[in-house]
């Protein structure tokens, strides 16, 4: 298993190129399966969750070429409608060939995912949606089978907001017969990237970023060339790291206007921000101010920046509130953080960070992604050496994380 080895005290200082987003891939190349046209990506992020979906799609007989972040698919020959327990066990976001699957072909048998690091995280508002419009559902051997002649269209209205059951309805709803409405649906910039992504294969979709997303059934899609948007937890990530650790960065190829609630957290703790173009530059020259945290669905504080703003707080003056309000889990980068010196005091979904002066390295393990990558921004601003374990994690969602960051002055070094 692999681990990385950092070497703390570094302030982060340069410029780095942010990545294409991994949310907004994940599902956009799941909308390939909508024709047998050849759908042309760009900024595709070369991580492994990506590399999975791909493996996944290819299973099913889609064709793929990829040429760097250049990805080329075509699912002209499709004959397996099937994404299994072992692919969908390792990436939740398999659940997004579902509805593409039905819609296109009338069939799809999709492995209900298990329990996850960070809480149950069912599938059931996909599942319902799917009937409403019409598709037959079983659950059988832990795996959901659905089947229709063609999806009709329906008014849904989600319970919860949900950004992948959003995703998988809208691109349901694109070949399904009639007018779909989607009702508090997830506002998140990657459902829009996503429906910019379908209306150029020709969907019809209105409303996509706000909480009603009405989608008007076509006969079928063609192909398009779409390029992914800039990964906005990646941007977030490289902000806090540079600013729990004073430092001073530009982020390029990145997007101001989908980060508001991190950049005014930023401030808050004390950080200056200016943002031209696509590129956000940050200076920090003290240390940062403890900032409170509650996450909930875009455009308010993302649940993917939860865990790096803790171990900004962890070095912070002062004390904060972080309350987690969209998993129930995912606390779980708290304890190791605890091994670092941080003082944290958990109760229900809020945890309350007391500041301290210095954090000390340890040998620590990475639980999530996003866990992974606070532990990583502890690391950077502890004394001595931190091991961080099961780094696999890490590897899902960031692209080349750790040469990004030693570009930009960390001492960090993979261990195989
Ligand atoms: C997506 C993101 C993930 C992010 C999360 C919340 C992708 C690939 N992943 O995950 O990085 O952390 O949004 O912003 O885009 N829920 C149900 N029933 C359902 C679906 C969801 O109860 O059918 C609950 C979940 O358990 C959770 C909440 O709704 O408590 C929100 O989850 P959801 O938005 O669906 O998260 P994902 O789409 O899986």
């Amino acid at each position: 298993m692999q681990r990385l080895a950092i070497q703390g005290g570094n302030r982060l200082n340069g410029e780095v190129r942010i990545s294409g987003a991994k949310n907004a891939a994940l599902p956009i190349l799941c909308a390939g399966l909508l024709t047998d046209d050849a759908l042309q990506l760009g900024n595709v992020p070369e991580m492994n969750d990506v590399a999975t979906m791909c493996k996944l799609l290819q299973q099913m007989g889609v064709k793929i070429e990829v040429n760097g972040g250049q990805i080329a698919l075509s699912a002209a020959h499709v004959d397996k409608f099937e994404a299994p327990y072992d692919m969908v066990k390792t990436m939740r976001a398999a659940i997004l060939v579902l509805g593409p699957l039905v819609a296109r072909f009338g069939e799809a048998r999709v492995s209900l995912p298990g329990g996850c690091a960070i809480g149950s995280r069912p599938v059931d508002l996909h599942i319902k949606g799917l009937q409403a419009m019409g598709a037959e559902i079983h659950i059988e051997h832990g795996y959901i089978h659905a089947q229709a002649k063609r999806l009709k269209g329906a008014r849904i209205f989600f319970d919860l907001i949900s950004v992948t059951g959003t995703e998988n309805l809208m691109m349901a709803a694109t070949l399904a017969d009639g007018v779909t409405v989607l009702e508090n649906a997830a506002r998140e910039p990657e459902v829009v990237d996503l429906a910019h992504c379908l209306i150029a294969m020709g969907a019809r979709i209105e409303g996509a970023g706000s909480d009603t997303i009405t989608i008007t059934g076509v006969g079928r899609l063609h192909g398009a060339s779409h390029r992914i948007m800039p990964d906005r937890i990646e941007s977030g990530t490289f902000l806090v790291a540079a600013a729990a650790t004073g430092g001073s960065i530009t982020l390029t190829d990145t997007r101001a206007d989908i980060l508001d609630n991190v950049l005014e957290k930023l401030q808050e703790a004390g950080a200056t921000i200016q943002v031209a173009g696509g590129t956000i530059s940050l200076q920090m020259n003290k240390r940062p101010r403890a900032v409170n945290v509650r996450t909930a669905p875009y455009p308010a504080f993302p649940t993917d920046m939860q865990a790096q703003f803790m171990a900004m707080n962890t070095i912070a003056e002062g004390s904060a509130m972080v309350v987690e309000t969209i998993f129930e889990n995912r606390f779980m980068h708290v304890q190791e953080l605890r091994r670092l010196g941080a003082q944290i005091d958990v109760e229900g979904n809020t945890a309350v960070i007391k500041g301290c002066a210095q954090l000390e390295g340890a040998a620590i393990m990475a639980t999530d992604l996003r866990a992974s990558a606070c532990l990583v921004i502890a690391g950077l601003v502890a004394q001595g050496e931190t091991i961080v374990d099961r780094i696999y994690h890490l590897d899902r969602g960031y692209e080349h994380i750790e040469a990004k960051l030693s570009a930009l002055g960390a001492q960090i070094r993979r261990i195989k």
